[in-house]
């Protein structure tokens, strides 16, 4: 984690409300996951009050549509049931949230284009930042054209860092 990155982080620790916004491509596999994942932990930890969590994608193809089936049920597996209905990202959420997390550098790379400010691009900070660099990943792959591996593995990552984001916020 690079300084700035560091000190964004420090400074959220003394939050009263976290403000999450996770983002992907179609908003119907990894975005949706990591919210859903995220929640539960948070839900688990009796912290849900402190969070404000959502997603959203750079892409428009599904808005309105719930997440891919092929998610849905991998999460269920895991006890997390996926209930968001997909959106695109606008510019308020670069007002409305502290954090902006893109899955892969496509994302990162059109969330930066349309950040409003220089401030408002510094909340942009990519998931794999948060996944155990032990993991060997530094994005959470596209799992749309994948097999079952390609959505285990999305939730894996996501389980990882979603619990160090957690952790990290969380003052003990
Ligand atoms: P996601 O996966 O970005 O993890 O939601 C995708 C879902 C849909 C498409 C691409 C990626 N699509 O091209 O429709």
């Amino acid at each position: 984690m690079d300084h700035k990155t560091q000190q964004l982080i420090d400074n959220l620790k003394g939050k009263q409300k976290i403000r999450v916004l996770f983002v992907c491509l179609g908003n119907i596999c990894r975005s949706p996951a990591a919210e859903g994942v995220l929640k539960a932990i948070v839900d688990e930890a009796g912290a849900a009050g402190r969070w404000d969590i959502d997603s959203a994608g750079t892409g428009g193809w599904h808005v309105g549509e719930l997440p891919d089936s092929r998610m849905r049920i991998h999460a269920r597996q895991r006890g997390i049931e996926l209930i968001h209905h997909c959106r695109k990202v606008t510019l308020a959420d670069f007002d409305r949230f502290d954090l902006i997390i893109p899955m892969d550098d496509n994302n990162t790379l059109n969330l930066r284009r349309m950040a409003p400010t220089l401030e408002a691009a510094r909340k942009i900070i990519p998931m794999a930042t948060f996944v155990d660099p032990g993991m060997g990943y530094d994005h959470v792959p596209d799992p749309y054209y994948e097999g079952s591996e390609g959505f285990e593995l999305v939730l894996d990552l996501l389980d990882n860092g979603c619990r160090r984001l957690y952790d990290t916020l969380t003052p003990q």
